[in-house]
């Protein structure tokens, strides 16, 4: 292995490390400055990108003869090697050689000589980063789509397992209508498949490969951008150098996708969270998602659903920062941009950690049958089928919806239920009952006469199980 070659420009007097761009400097960094712009403490995690991008950029330079077959391979097996090292642990990072990219093509340069130096011929750092970039979202949006899926599995299997059971349905926080735990779990699962659909949608538009747009201009050398392309995966080059060193959409569309899924996961805990109060009491969280209190024995707090719902306001703030960062940006490139990374990481972290925990958790969500029952009927959710009931009789729905209003402010003042009440009793309301009321106020007959395609009838969320199986 050679050893590091001589630059060609002295360093400047008290220089601490040479800049891989210091040739028009006088003087070495301000150390304010270098610890100010430095990113390698975060962009490092861009390494295996980089060296993806390196290869192919390596490879096609001598594909079109700017590089000699010899010097790209040494480029090739340089990096790998250098990739391994980080791999491992064993790669010394450097802040004073500030980002990513820098550290890697010195380090290649250290270890296989000249040839590392010929490495960013016709390509910019502002491309490069780019680049990487989408490699990163690209995999981060793989990586999410696994876990929504195997999120989604779950869902359905808990769907199917509770399709019977009946619950309170609300509105406005109120208990509605009878509703199936069922139901209620696949209509989570409809807002998952959205964002997967929304993850999927940005990876098209973060698909298109920037390397080649150079600092700005595009590059005086004859690149072959599509074999670039190719070797990266990419499905399109991009059409304007301008642009491409300095969108930011993809990251914007990224970190969008991601808040609103975590929107969402946020919606659920807090159901979550209220279900298993005992307020509420309809479902048990498995122990071991749970912690305890330091004073209140009693406590089990229900802590995993209540760091989602709070981590939806990071990943809110990923989105905010990464907007408000492009807002006042001119073309092309600017530094601003050395920003866009940490919110791009920290949404794909954090939408990856609750994805995965929900899905740990959710298979071990114990189900209060009873208590869910009992809410359901302790809420007078079957009104609307009296009502509807009386409206078959022949009595138009305002007469309808009075009379049952008046029944339920009696059965209340009793503490029953409707189905509770005797014949005479619900006769007080409207002649027109008969003893076959019973058959359409009861919760179970509420629930399976909603038969509409996509409504909360057993059969329909068994329906819509089969369909979402059929479909994977
Ligand atoms: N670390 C920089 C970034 O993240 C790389 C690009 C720097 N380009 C430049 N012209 N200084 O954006």
């Amino acid at each position: 292995m050679s050893s590091p070659p001589e630059s060609n420009v002295p360093a400047p007097a008290g220089a601490a490390a040479p800049k891989l761009w210091g040739g028009r400097f006088a003087e070495s960094t301000d150390a304010l400055v270098e610890a100010f712009s430095e990113s390698v403490s975060f962009d490092r995690r861009l390494w295996r990108q980089d060296i993806a991008g390196s290869q192919a950029h390596a490879r096609m330079l001598a594909q079109v003869g700017v590089l000699a077959g010899a010097e790209a391979e040494a480029i090739v097996a340089g990096l790998e090697a250098i990739g391994a090292e980080i791999q491992a642990g064993r790669f010394e990072w450097r802040q004073e050689l500030e980002d990513v990219h820098m550290n890697i093509e010195s380090a290649l340069t250290a270890r296989i000589g000249e040839a590392g130096k010929k490495l960013h011929t016709g390509r910019s750092r502002n491309d490069q980063v780019a680049t990487d970039l989408r490699l990163y979202v690209r995999d981060a949006i793989d990586e999410l789509d696994a876990l929504a899926g195997t999120l989604g599995a779950v869902l359905l299997d808990l769907a199917e397992r509770e399709a019977d059971t009946v619950m309170p349905g609300f509105t406005h926080l109120q208990i509605a209508q009878p509703v199936s735990f069922g139901h209620h779990m696949l209509a989570w699962r409809e807002m998952l498949l959205r964002d997967r659909a929304r993850l999927a949608d940005a990876r098209r538009r973060a698909n298109v490969l920037p390397l080649g747009s150079a600092a700005l201009a595009g590059t005086v050398y004859p690149l072959d951008r599509d074999f670039v392309a190719r070797q990266l995966g990419f499905a399109a080059v991009s059409e304007n150098s301008l642009d491409a060193v300095s969108d930011r959409d993809f990251a914007i569309e990224f970190c969008a996708a991601c808040a609103l899924l975590l929107v969402h996961l946020s919606r659920w805990s807090e159901e979550l969270v209220l279900w298993s109060s005992p307020m509420f009491g309809f479902v048990r969280l498995p122990d071991r998602f749970c912690t305890g209190s330091s004073i209140m024995p009693q406590k089990k707090n229900p802590d995993v659903p209540e760091l989602v719902r709070g981590k939806a306001g990071r990943v809110v703030g990923d989105l905010t920062a990464l907007l408000v960062l492009m807002k006042g940006q001119p073309l092309a490139y600017n530094r601003d941009n050395q920003e866009d990374k940490q919110p791009v990481f920290d949404a794909h972290d954090t939408a990856g950690a609750c994805l995965r925990l929900l899905g740990a958790m959710l298979p071990a969500l114990v189900v209060e049958r009873a208590a869910c029952r009992a809410a359901a009927a302790r809420g007078f959710s079957t009104a609307t089928d009296f009502a509807d009931y009386l409206v078959r009789k022949g009595l138009p729905f305002r007469d309808a919806h009075h009379a049952v209003g008046s029944a339920v402010a009696y059965a209340g003042a009793a503490g029953r239920d409707l189905a509770e009440l005797g014949l005479d009793e619900l006769r007080r309301f409207s002649p027109l009952v008969e003893d076959d009321v019973y058959r359409h106020i009861s919760l179970e007959a509420s629930l399976a006469a909603r038969q509409t395609y996509g409504g909360t009838a057993p059969a329909q969320v068994r329906a819509a199980i089969a369909r979402a199986r059929q479909r994977r």
